[in-house]
């Protein structure tokens, strides 16, 4: 009778996981994928240069379907050729392979939660039509939109009006 009760208990737990898993809104990075790479990218930040050429964090735009209340953007050297000298993007100008560009979102100012990706990288399998990939990922080590969803959630509203070559910074920050 006590064997059934903790077989039945063992049985009720193991469902509950399983439901609460399903549940689970970010999976762990799975390792060598193309988000792993995208992290270990988004991690460093040496060389890079902020939107507006301004680390501070600003208030999230009325566009924005990032659900954080503040953002920093950052580029890398090769995504920084295409910022003007006051750190704008510049109007018509597509990015070239190897441009990373970095947000960071937060809740809370001092403290990093999430990075949105984009990585102009042609040769990836998560590449899109316009060989950007797109990475969507917590500072936790956990996936918020996989890449090889290769932005499907992301290329409609970055397609807007007024972007360049995808980017929304200066159409929400002039
Ligand atoms: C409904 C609109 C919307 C959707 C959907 C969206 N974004 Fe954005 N995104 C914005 C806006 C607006 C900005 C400009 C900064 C801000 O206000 O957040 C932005 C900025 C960015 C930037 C900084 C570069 C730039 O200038 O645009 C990255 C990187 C980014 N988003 C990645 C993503 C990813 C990855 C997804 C999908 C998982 C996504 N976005 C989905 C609206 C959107």
């Amino acid at each position: 009778m006590l064997k059934k009760g903790i077989f039945t208990f063992s049985v009720m737990v193991y469902a509950l996981a399983v439901i609460l898993n399903g549940c689970k809104k970010s999976d762990p990075i799975a390792e060598n994928s193309t988000d792993q790479m995208l992290y270990d990218l988004a991690k460093t930040s040496n060389g890079f240069k902020w939107y507006k050429n301004s680390d501070k964090q600003l208030a999230k735009s009325s566009g924005s379907a990032h659900s954080y209340s503040f953002l920093r953007t950052r580029y890398n050297a090769i995504a920084a050729e295409n910022l003007d000298s006051q750190g704008k993007i510049i109007e018509g100008k597509t990015f070239k392979e190897g441009s990373l560009i970095v947000k960071e979102l937060s809740n809370n100012a001092s403290a990093l939660e999430r990075y949105a990706i984009l990585y102009k990288n042609s040769s990836s399998p998560d590449g899109d039509a316009k060989g950007w990939v797109w990475g969507y990922i917590n500072a936790n080590q956990t996936v918020a939109d996989a890449a090889s969803n290769k932005g499907r959630s992301c290329t409609g509203c970055h397609s807007q009006a007024g972007n360049v070559d995808y980017m929304l910074m200066n159409k929400f920050f002039p």
